[in-house]
């Protein structure tokens, strides 16, 4: 790298982010723990919306052992509506590895917090970094934006090999004494002032030592290539009630897409029919009830959903629970919203 203002640049951003940082319930903290949590939830989620869900969270899990040993639902339950599951299961997952071979002591070396279930390069360094002030690149979306800018790199960001450039680059720039004001400065930096479109140069710390802010076209960085296209998927969910006011529910598969979450059964329209569907239960009188119809965005995912009640027959078979059973359990969005108007259209009546 080819850069002459290291110092300056460090200098001025670990200023202006001890100056001008927000005020978020994670940076009262310098628990390892708690800054896992914070940024596994801050992976594709927006501050605003994690807020919330990370003082929920501590306030049932407070440490390590309590997430831990946190029962499998109850645990989704306070994921609820942050999407990627996965994430959380496997947070707890390494959390149990690091109760089991490190003493309950979150690792402060890239070389084993990085065998943690879930811990990638992004959040062993912001790990190391914010938690143990370690000289540790964290590169994420928003650090690629500001350094592309800053050094002028054109390589396209959607390609996974590209982030090993920036996470170099860091190495070179990250003021050892301040990690952890330098990296959190970076973040800070491209969620505030050096946004995708409209950056605030003006107020940027670092405008003087930016290749692209003295060169004139900012927004013109970073590269990033097409998306891969949108895939839709039509489906009829199908609320069943039997005659004791109970639901059939399904629980889905342990891997994928929304895994172990909890839904109404969902027919996917263009492979089978729900006249199939009501074949292989018990259903007297079979008039369905339309309720709601709408489409629920995933990143690369639209499912196009067609919900209908349906009063049924007991069967033996499935999950019929009760509406407070299924109050406690986690469910993908969508299906909340389904659940919402079965409470107004149909219990509420
Ligand atoms: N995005 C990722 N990590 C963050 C953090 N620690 N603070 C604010 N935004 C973030």
């Amino acid at each position: 790298m080819n850069y002459p203002y290291v110092t300056e640049f460090r200098q001025s951003l670990v200023e202006w982010f001890n100056a001008e940082k927000r005020d978020l319930p994670w940076r009262h903290t310098t628990d390892p723990y708690k800054i896992w949590v914070s940024e596994v939830m801050l992976q594709q989620t927006r501050v605003d919306t994690v807020i919330p869900y990370y003082n929920r969270f501590m306030e049932s899990f407070p440490t390590l052992d309590l997430l831990a040993e946190a029962p499998q639902d109850y645990l989704l339950k306070h994921w609820e509506g942050l999407g990627y599951y996965s994430r959380v299961r496997n947070l707890q997952a390494g959390a149990r590895e690091v109760l089991e071979n490190y003493g309950g002591v979150v690792p402060d070396n890239r070389h084993e917090i990085s065998k943690l279930k879930g811990v990638g390069p992004y959040t062993a360094g912001a790990i190391l970094s914010i938690a143990y002030n370690k000289p540790e690149h964290a590169v994420d979306g928003n650090v690629m934006r500001v350094l592309s800018r800053v050094l002028d790199i054109h390589d396209d960001i959607a390609l996974p090999k590209t982030k090993k450039i920036f996470e170099v680059a860091v190495e070179e720039l990250i003021d050892p004494n301040h990690a952890s004001s330098f990296n959190q400065g970076l973040m800070e930096l491209g969620a505030l002032i050096c946004t995708p479109t409209s950056p605030k140069c003006l107020l940027c710390p670092v405008r003087e030592y930016c290749t692209a802010f003295n060169e004139g076209e900012p927004e013109k960085l970073p590269v990033k290539s097409k998306k891969i296209k949108m895939k839709h998927l039509t489906y009829e969910v199908l609320i069943c009630e039997d005659v004791n006011g109970k639901f059939l529910m399904e629980q889905r598969p342990e891997e994928g897409l929304l895994a172990k979450l909890w839904q109404f059964p969902m027919i996917d329209t263009s492979q089978s029919s729900i006249e199939n569907f009501t074949k292989e239960y018990p259903l007297e009188g079979q008039a369905k009830q339309e309720l709601i119809s709408f489409k629920h965005v995933f990143s690369h995912l639209t499912w196009h959903l067609n919900s209908y009640y349906m009063k049924c027959e007991t069967a033996t078979m499935g999950n019929w629970l009760t509406p407070e059973q299924i109050e406690r359990l986690p469910m993908p969005v969508p299906m909340l919203k389904i659940w919402e108007e079965v409470k107004k259209q149909i219990i509420g009546k």
